[in-house]
Protein backbone atom coordinates (compact mmCIF):
# COMPACT_ATOMS: atom_id res chain seq x y z
CA UNK A 1 0.00 0.00 0.00
CA UNK A 2 3.12 2.31 0.49
CA UNK A 3 4.14 2.07 -3.27
CA UNK A 4 2.65 5.28 -4.08
CA UNK A 5 4.63 6.91 -1.82
CA UNK A 6 7.98 5.84 -2.93
CA UNK A 7 10.68 7.93 -5.24
CA UNK A 8 12.36 4.71 -6.13
CA UNK A 9 13.38 1.35 -4.51
CA UNK A 10 17.24 1.08 -3.05
CA UNK A 11 17.27 -2.55 -2.34
CA UNK A 12 15.10 -4.90 -3.19
CA UNK A 13 13.27 -7.77 -0.56
CA UNK A 14 15.81 -10.58 -2.62
CA UNK A 15 18.61 -8.53 -2.39
CA UNK A 16 18.31 -8.12 1.21
CA UNK A 17 17.48 -11.81 1.87
CA UNK A 18 20.50 -12.72 -0.41
CA UNK A 19 23.00 -10.23 1.54
CA UNK A 20 21.68 -11.46 5.07
CA UNK A 21 22.21 -15.13 4.52
CA UNK A 22 25.82 -14.26 3.16
CA UNK A 23 26.91 -12.17 6.34
CA UNK A 24 24.77 -14.50 8.65
CA UNK A 25 27.13 -17.18 6.87
CA UNK A 26 29.85 -14.50 7.37
CA UNK A 27 29.39 -14.74 11.08
CA UNK A 28 29.04 -18.10 11.45
CA UNK A 29 32.09 -19.06 10.20
CA UNK A 30 34.35 -16.34 12.24
CA UNK A 31 32.11 -17.62 15.49
CA UNK A 32 32.84 -21.14 15.29
CA UNK A 33 32.63 -22.85 18.30
CA UNK A 34 31.65 -19.85 19.97
CA UNK A 35 28.25 -18.00 21.54
CA UNK A 36 27.99 -15.07 20.34
CA UNK A 37 25.19 -11.85 21.25
CA UNK A 38 23.26 -9.65 19.02
CA UNK A 39 22.33 -6.60 19.82
CA UNK A 40 19.69 -4.98 18.24
CA UNK A 41 19.47 -0.81 18.56
CA UNK A 42 15.72 -0.29 18.62
CA UNK A 43 13.67 0.32 16.74
CA UNK A 44 15.58 0.17 13.44
CA UNK A 45 17.63 -2.58 13.21
CA UNK A 46 14.61 -4.89 14.91
CA UNK A 47 13.57 -6.44 11.35
CA UNK A 48 17.41 -6.80 10.34
CA UNK A 49 18.47 -8.77 13.38
CA UNK A 50 15.63 -11.33 12.86
CA UNK A 51 16.67 -12.13 10.26
CA UNK A 52 20.31 -12.40 10.91
CA UNK A 53 19.74 -13.99 13.59
CA UNK A 54 17.98 -16.97 12.13
CA UNK A 55 20.57 -16.84 9.35
CA UNK A 56 24.09 -17.41 12.25
CA UNK A 57 24.23 -20.96 12.58
CA UNK A 58 25.34 -20.87 16.26
CA UNK A 59 24.07 -20.54 19.75
CA UNK A 60 22.79 -16.90 19.49
CA UNK A 61 21.51 -14.41 22.68
CA UNK A 62 19.34 -11.35 21.80
CA UNK A 63 19.67 -8.31 23.76
CA UNK A 64 18.19 -4.47 23.16
CA UNK A 65 19.05 -1.69 23.64
CA UNK A 66 17.23 1.63 22.91
CA UNK A 67 18.93 5.60 21.59
CA UNK A 68 17.03 8.08 21.31
CA UNK A 69 18.51 11.47 19.27
CA UNK A 70 17.23 14.90 19.79
CA UNK A 71 16.10 16.75 16.84
CA UNK A 72 14.70 16.75 13.76
CA UNK A 73 13.77 13.05 12.09
CA UNK A 74 15.63 13.11 8.69
CA UNK A 75 18.84 14.26 9.48
CA UNK A 76 20.53 13.23 12.85
CA UNK A 77 21.34 15.72 15.43
CA UNK A 78 24.60 14.13 16.60
CA UNK A 79 22.98 14.01 20.24
CA UNK A 80 22.42 10.87 21.83
CA UNK A 81 21.22 9.40 24.73
CA UNK A 82 20.47 6.20 26.45
CA UNK A 83 16.57 5.52 26.89
CA UNK A 84 16.89 1.23 27.44
CA UNK A 85 20.01 -0.18 28.28
CA UNK A 86 20.73 -4.32 28.02
CA UNK A 87 18.51 -6.43 30.28
CA UNK A 88 22.20 -8.99 30.44
CA UNK A 89 25.40 -8.71 31.00
CA UNK A 90 28.02 -9.12 28.44
CA UNK A 91 31.07 -9.22 30.41
CA UNK A 92 33.63 -11.56 28.47
CA UNK A 93 30.91 -12.16 25.58
CA UNK A 94 31.06 -12.34 21.84
CA UNK A 95 28.90 -9.12 21.24
CA UNK A 96 27.57 -7.83 17.47
CA UNK A 97 26.10 -4.33 17.47
CA UNK A 98 23.26 -4.71 15.18
CA UNK A 99 21.99 -1.56 13.69
CA UNK A 100 19.75 -0.47 10.91
CA UNK A 101 21.80 2.01 9.08
CA UNK A 102 25.47 3.85 9.94
CA UNK A 103 24.91 8.01 8.74
CA UNK A 104 27.36 10.21 10.76
CA UNK A 105 28.05 7.65 13.07
CA UNK A 106 27.81 9.13 16.45
CA UNK A 107 25.44 6.91 17.10
CA UNK A 108 27.40 3.85 17.36
CA UNK A 109 30.17 5.82 18.11
CA UNK A 110 28.68 6.38 21.37
CA UNK A 111 27.23 3.05 22.38
CA UNK A 112 30.59 1.14 21.59
CA UNK A 113 32.63 3.12 23.62
CA UNK A 114 29.55 2.45 26.37
CA UNK A 115 29.72 -1.16 25.99
CA UNK A 116 33.29 -1.25 25.46
CA UNK A 117 33.28 -0.10 29.33
CA UNK A 118 31.92 -3.49 30.30
CA UNK A 119 34.86 -5.54 28.79
CA UNK A 120 32.85 -8.12 26.46
CA UNK A 121 35.23 -10.61 25.22
CA UNK A 122 34.83 -8.99 21.57
CA UNK A 123 32.75 -6.16 20.31
CA UNK A 124 31.80 -5.82 16.51
CA UNK A 125 29.07 -4.24 14.20
CA UNK A 126 27.21 -5.00 12.00
CA UNK A 127 24.80 -2.43 10.07
CA UNK A 128 22.54 -3.35 7.06
CA UNK A 129 23.08 0.16 5.63
CA UNK A 130 26.11 2.51 5.08
CA UNK A 131 25.55 5.98 4.62
CA UNK A 132 29.43 6.28 4.24
CA UNK A 133 29.73 9.81 2.40
CA UNK A 134 28.10 10.92 5.47
CA UNK A 135 30.80 10.24 7.67
CA UNK A 136 31.53 12.65 10.14
CA UNK A 137 33.32 9.97 13.28
CA UNK A 138 35.09 7.03 11.67
CA UNK A 139 34.17 4.01 13.48
CA UNK A 140 34.90 0.44 12.10
CA UNK A 141 31.60 -1.49 10.62
CA UNK A 142 32.80 -5.18 10.63
CA UNK A 143 29.59 -6.22 8.41
CA UNK A 144 27.83 -3.99 6.43
CA UNK A 145 24.72 -4.86 3.90
CA UNK A 146 24.52 -2.28 1.45
CA UNK A 147 26.47 1.08 1.29
CA UNK A 148 23.96 3.72 0.08
CA UNK A 149 24.12 7.07 -1.39
CA UNK A 150 22.85 10.49 0.95
CA UNK A 151 18.93 9.61 0.19
CA UNK A 152 16.78 9.41 3.49
CA UNK A 153 15.96 5.81 2.91
CA UNK A 154 12.74 3.98 4.95
CA UNK A 155 11.90 -0.12 5.35
CA UNK A 156 12.90 -2.79 6.88
CA UNK A 157 13.05 -1.70 9.84
CA UNK A 158 13.47 1.80 9.03
CA UNK A 159 11.25 4.74 9.43
CA UNK A 160 10.26 8.10 8.78
CA UNK A 161 8.47 9.57 11.95
CA UNK A 162 7.42 5.80 12.95
CA UNK A 163 6.21 4.91 9.41
CA UNK A 164 6.91 2.91 6.79
CA UNK A 165 9.07 0.10 9.19
CA UNK A 166 7.09 -2.85 7.61
CA UNK A 167 8.26 -2.91 4.33
CA UNK A 168 10.01 -5.84 2.83
CA UNK A 169 12.26 -3.19 0.98
CA UNK A 170 14.42 -0.23 1.11
CA UNK A 171 13.28 2.53 -0.73
CA UNK A 172 13.50 6.24 -0.57
CA UNK A 173 10.08 8.72 -0.21
CA UNK A 174 8.76 11.14 -2.36
CA UNK A 175 9.61 14.29 -1.54
CA UNK A 176 6.22 15.88 -1.21
CA UNK A 177 5.46 12.98 2.01
CA UNK A 178 8.27 14.80 3.79
CA UNK A 179 6.91 18.71 2.88
CA UNK A 180 3.40 17.74 3.75
CA UNK A 181 4.86 18.02 7.51
P1 LIG B 1 24.17 8.59 13.02
O1 LIG B 1 24.26 8.72 14.49
O2 LIG B 1 24.29 9.92 12.33
O3 LIG B 1 25.10 7.57 12.42
O4 LIG B 1 22.68 8.19 12.69
C1 LIG B 1 22.23 6.90 12.79
C2 LIG B 1 20.75 6.90 13.07
O5 LIG B 1 20.05 7.89 12.32
C3 LIG B 1 20.16 5.57 12.65
O6 LIG B 1 20.13 4.69 13.75
C4 LIG B 1 18.78 5.94 12.18
O7 LIG B 1 17.87 5.87 13.27
C5 LIG B 1 18.86 7.38 11.75
N1 LIG B 1 18.97 7.50 10.28
C6 LIG B 1 20.02 7.98 9.58
N2 LIG B 1 19.78 7.96 8.27
C7 LIG B 1 18.54 7.43 8.12
C8 LIG B 1 17.73 7.13 6.97
O8 LIG B 1 18.10 7.33 5.79
N3 LIG B 1 16.52 6.59 7.24
C9 LIG B 1 16.07 6.33 8.49
N4 LIG B 1 16.80 6.58 9.59
C10 LIG B 1 18.02 7.14 9.41
MG1 LIG C 1 18.35 3.57 14.38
Amino acid sequence: MFEQDMEKILVTTEEIQKRVQEIGAQITKEYQGKEVTLICLLNGAITFMADLGRAIDLIVCYDFMKVSSYGNSTVSSGNVRIAKDLANEIFSKHVIIVEDIVDTGTTLERIVNFLQERNPASLKVCCLLDKAERRKIEIPVDYCGFVIPDEFAVGYGLDYDEKYRNLPYIGVLKEEIYKEN
